[in-house]
C-alpha cells in the first residue's frame, strides 16, 4: 500500500520518517523526550527541521475526523493544538497494515496537568487550572463545539502571567455545530465535572496532591464559574432608561474577562422606559488584540493584559499619555521590554517565554519594592530575579532533583 499524507503544508522531513514501523518501535535522535499526558493511543514527539511535532497513532476514520475538526477550530481562532496532517496507508515490510498517525505541532511551553503536579503544586494552583479549563470550555461552546470528553488530560496548559491558558489537545469525541443547545452544553459540563472529579481523586491517590484539596469543592467551582461566565457572555440584562451606564459597564466587564463585544442587541420597550441588552457576538482576545495592534506581539490574553498595564504605567511615568499610543508602545518596547528580556540567559529562554519572564520580573519588583520600602527599578529587579533563580538552582542541585513550585 502507498503511504498517503494529507496535510496543509507538510515539512519535507516528515515523509522520510520510519512510517513502516509502529510508533512504539521508533528509535533515533529525531525523537524528543517531552512530558505528555495520559492517553490510550501511542503518542511520540519528533523533531523535523526546527519544529517539534506530536504524532498520535489512531484509527483510520478517527484520525481524519480529528484532523478536520482541529483545522476547523483553528480557522475560527480557538485555542487548540495546530493540526499538520494525517499519514495513512502505512504497512510493515511484510505487508502488515499499521494504523494512521495524526500529526500536530507541539504546543510550545505547554504542560500536561500531571506534569504540573509532579513538580509540586501550591494549593492555590489547582483552582487556577480549573478556571482556565472553564474559559476554554465556554469559548468552545460559544463557537458551537461540543467536546464530549472535556477533562484535564485532554487539555494542555500554558503559563500566562500568574494564570494558566488552556488548550484543547484531544478532539476525538468532538462535534462542531452552528450553535449548541442548553442540553448539549449541560451534557458537556457534566462530563467535564465527572472527569475532573476522577482526575483529582487520582492525583490524590498518587500522592501528587494533598488530602486537603476537596474534589467536591473543585467541581462545584467548575460548574459555578462556567455558569457565571456563560451568563456574562450571553445573558439578557433589563434596566430602566436612567441606568444607561449599564451598557458601558457590561462591555467593560466583558473586556475585563478578555472579550470584545462585536454586536450588542439593545431593545427598548414600547414606551421607551426600559431597556434590554444581550451580547450577540463576543470575541475572545481583547487584550491580545490591543497589544498586537500596538506592538505586533502575539501573546496569551493575560500576558498581554499584564504588558499593557506596564505600558500604561510607562506612559504615565513619562508624561506620554497624550502621545500616539503606537509611538509610545514602540518606545516602551525599545527602552523597557526588549532590554529587560535581553537579560534572559539562553538556558532560561528554552523553558520560558520572554513575556512570561517579563511578568516574573514585574512580580519580583513588587516584592523587592515592598521589602525595601522603596520603588526598585526594573533592570535592577530583573538582575536580582536572575540572581535568586541562579541561587535556587544551585541549592536544588546540592540537595537532589530540582523541584519548582507551580
Ligand atoms: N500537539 C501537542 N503538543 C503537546 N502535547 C501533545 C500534543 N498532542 C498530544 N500531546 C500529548 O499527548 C497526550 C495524549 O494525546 P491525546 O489526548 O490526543 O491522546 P488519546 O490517546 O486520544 O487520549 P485519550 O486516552 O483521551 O483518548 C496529551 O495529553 C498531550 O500531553
Ligand atoms: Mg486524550
Amino acid at each position: 500500500m502507498a503511504l498517503r499524507i494529507v496535510a496543509m503544508s507538510p515539512p519535507p522531513g516528515l515523509v522520510t520518517l520510519p512510517w513502516h514501523l509502529p510508533l512504539e518501535q521508533w528509535k533515533g535522535d529525531f525523537l524528543v523526550g517531552l512530558p505528555r499526558g495520559l492517553s490510550r493511543h501511542v503518542v511520540r514527539f519528533v523533531r523535523v527541521g526546527d519544529q517539534v511535532y506530536a504524532l498520535k497513532e489512531t484509527g483510520e476514520p478517527i484520525a481524519h475526523r480529528e484532523y478536520r475538526l482541529l483545522r476547523d477550530l483553528r480557522r475560527i481562532n480557538e485555542p487548540v493544538v495546530v493540526p499538520v496532517g494525517v499519514v495513512s496507508g502505512r504497512s510493515s515490510p511484510d505487508g502488515e497494515p499499521i494504523e494512521p498517525v495524526l500529526v500536530t505541532r507541539y504546543l510550545q511551553h505547554s504542560m500536561p496537568y500531571r506534569e504540573i503536579f509532579s513538580r509540586g503544586v501550591r494549593p492555590e494552583t489547582v483552582p487556577r487550572l480549573v478556571d482556565a479549563l472553564v474559559v476554554l470550555l465556554a469559548r468552545l461552546h460559544l463557537a458551537g463545539f461540543f467536546w464530549g470528553d472535556c477533562s484535564l488530560s485532554n487539555t494542555l496548559f500554558r503559563r500566562a502571567a500568574g494564570e494558566f491558558a488552556a488548550y484543547l489537545v484531544d478532539a476525538e469525541t468532538g462535534e462542531l455545530h452552528p450553535r449548541l443547545s442548553d442540553g448539549q452544553r449541560a451534557h458537556d459540563l457534566d462530563t467535564a465535572t465527572g472527569n475532573v472529579f476522577a482526575e483529582i481523586l487520582d492525583l490524590q491517590a498518587g500522592g501528587f496532591l494533598d488530602e486537603t484539596t476537596d474534589p467536591y469543592q473543585l467541581v462545584d467551582r467548575l460548574q459555578s464559574r462556567y455558569d457565571d461566565l456563560w451568563g456574562e457572555l450571553t445573558g439578557v440584562e433589563d434596566f430602566t432608561t436612567d441606568e444607561m451606564w449599564r451598557i458601558e459597564q457590561r462591555i467593560a466587564r466583558l473586556n475585563d474577562l478578555g472579550f470584545d463585544v462585536d454586536e450588542l442587541d439593545i431593545v427598548t420597550d414600547w414606551d421607551g422606559s426600559t431597556v434590554r441588552i444581550q451580547p450577540k457576538y463576543v470575541e475572545p482576545g481583547h487584550h491580545c488584540r490591543r497589544l498586537q495592534s500596538l506592538t505586533g506581539m502575539d501573546l496569551e490574553d493575560n500576558q498581554a493584559r499584564r504588558l499593557l498595564n506596564d505600558l500604561n504605567a510607562y506612559a504615565a511615568a513619562n508624561g506620554l499619555q497624550a502621545e500616539d499610543p503606537a509611538l509610545v508602545a514602540h518606545r516602551w518596547l525599545i527602552e523597557v521590554f526588549e532590554p529587560v528580556t535581553a537579560l534572559m540567559p539562553p538556558e532560561l529562554r528554552t523553558v520560558m517565554e520572554p513575556a512570561e519572564f517579563f511578568h516574573e520580573v514585574l512580580e519580583h519588583r513588587w516584592y523587592l519594592s515592598e521589602w525595601r520600602g522603596e520603588e526598585v527599578e526594573i533592570f535592577e529587579s530583573a538582575r536580582d530575579y536572575l540572581a535568586s533563580k541562579h541561587e535556587e538552582h544551585a541549592e536544588a542541585a546540592a540537595v537532589g532533583p530540582l523541584t519548582t513550585g507551580a
